[in-house]
């Protein structure tokens, strides 16, 4: 056997705590199928006072980044604190000193990618991130490696498992969404921060990852659409049944090669009932890749938690093992290829939309001729009375229209007296 991998994690929460656990338990076979020896050395926390479900010797805590990263003992860093700043100034100075850093950090990714990327690549360090996006799914691998041989026109699916388990349950309980998220956390899937989840932008993060290394274009945030779940109402789920159809919240990643144009988004959308996406369910994520070569394929595992995530950061830690051997470097796709920003608000698209009007004679003419001035054409519209409620609701798609005239109808409706409260509008998620 070589050298012995010397690992420092920053970190022993939800996903260091699951990579410990399963290292510390399997080491023998760990280490046969790394092919090679390693050891757990020092842990980095916050409170080093507090207790841990995983069996860390008390003598390998710290509170102070500075022993992992510093330390010249060891090899491979796991960043699993999360955050940006403090984690991307240790990551850059766990680069310096010549040490390869494994990460699930999405948002530090996301928001410093291009410049760690660079960073290690001058410091000949390797920059693993498998369990960075769509947690179980070794998606990173399957776009890097397995599907190489492709171009991607699209890459969408469900990318937050918070998300989908929050929505799942609220359709097939109908429980409150505070109860829902309360058990999320519980169960270990929701960020420190948890409107990173509810509203989108760890969804963006992600896609923002796969946009990277399947066009190779560090997208920004403010280029993006960006709508997370809070207002989805189990309304709006029931609603979407009745139209053959399931709310999700979707990362859409497209690429026109014709135009050499690039677009990411991410909204709650309805998706056909009938389709692989909409029917995975819970935790679950489910990535779908359209490669020229390949054709559509859909990966689907666990989104979120501490095992599924363990196992994808442990799959980086054997790489980063065996890049110490030697092994090289897989090349990232460049920034060269040309792709601009599409305009998102020329995106087609077909769109769902409630609102509630006063029932009363002509208002329906009032708002279809506001439709008619935008130029949306009505697909399916449905109105119905609640008792007690003076008012009617109306549900309705739309044919293929685009962004900028869906904004502006919103903005025409929201005037008209005809309406009580704004319009609520959502995507539709066609192929
Ligand atoms: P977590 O449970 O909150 O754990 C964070 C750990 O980092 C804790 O041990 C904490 O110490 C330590 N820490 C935080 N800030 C620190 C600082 N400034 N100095 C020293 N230690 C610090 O978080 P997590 O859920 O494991 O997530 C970790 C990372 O993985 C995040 O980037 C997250 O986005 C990503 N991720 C999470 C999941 C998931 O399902 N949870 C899935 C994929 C990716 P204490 O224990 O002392 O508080
Ligand atoms: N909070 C994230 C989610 C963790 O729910 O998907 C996995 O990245």
């Amino acid at each position: 056997m070589n050298k012995v991998c010397k690992i420092g994690f920053l970190g022993m929460g939800t996903v260091a705590g699951g990579v410990w656990k399963h290292l510390w338990e399997n080491r023998e076979e760990m280490r046969r199928r790394f092919g090679c020896d390693f050891e757990l050395s020092k842990v980095c926390v916050r409170d080093v006072s507090k207790p841990r479900d995983v069996p860390v010797p008390a003598e390998l805590l710290t509170s102070n980044p500075l022993d992992v990263v510093d330390d010249p003992d060891i090899d491979v860093v796991c960043e699993l604190m999360g955050g940006v700043d403090e984690a991307y100034k240790l990551t850059m100075r766990a680069f310096e000193n010549g040490k390869s850093v494994v990460t699930a950090n999405k948002a530090l990714l996301c928001h410093r990618g291009g410049e760690l990327f660079a960073a290690a690549r001058k410091a000949d360090c390797g920059y693993f991130f498998e369990a960075s996006v769509a947690g179980g799914i070794p998606i990173i691998k399957i776009i890097r490696e397995g599907l190489i041989a492709n171009r991607f026109s699209r890459i969408y699916g469900i990318l937050n498992g918070t998300c989908n388990y929050i929505l799942t349950r609220m359709e097939r309980e109908g429980a409150s969404y505070e109860a829902i998220l309360a058990d999320a956390k519980k169960l270990g899937y929701v960020e420190q921060d948890e409107s990173l989840d509810v509203d989108g932008f760890d969804t963006a993060h992600k896609a923002a990852v796969l946009a990277y290394i399947a066009h190779g274009k560090w997208v920004p945030l403010e280029d993006m659409i960006i709508e997370g779940i809070r207002s989805v109402t189990l309304d709006d789920m029931l609603w979407a049944r009745d139209f053959d159809y399931r709310i999700k919240l979707v990362a859409n990643i497209e690429c026109d090669f014709a135009s050499r144009k690039l677009s990411v988004r991410v909204y709650p959308a309805l998706l056909p009932l009938s389709g692989i996406v909409s029917n995975v369910n819970g935790v679950f994520n489910a990535v779908a890749i359209d490669g020229d070569v390949v054709g559509e394929s859909v990966f689907v595992g666990r989104g979120a938690g501490r095992e599924a995530t363990a196992s994808a950061v442990i799959s980086d830690i054997a790489d980063a093992a065996k890049r110490l051997r030697g092994a090289p470097d897989l090349e990232f796709k460049s920034d060269d290829m040309g792709l601009s920003m599409a305009s998102l608000k020329d995106m087609p698209g077909n769109f769902y939309m409630r609102f509630c009007v006063r029932d009363e004679a002509g208002i329906l003419a009032q708002i279809t001729s506001l439709f008619a001035e935008a130029g949306v054409s009505i697909e399916q519209l449905k109105q119905s009375k609640r008792a007690g409620d003076d008012r009617a609701h109306i549900v309705l798609t739309t044919h293929k229209t685009n962004e900028q005239s869906i904004e502006k109808l919103k903005s025409s409706l929201a005037e008209t007296s005809a309406l009580c409260g704004e319009p609520f509008v959502l995507r539709i998620f066609k192929k």
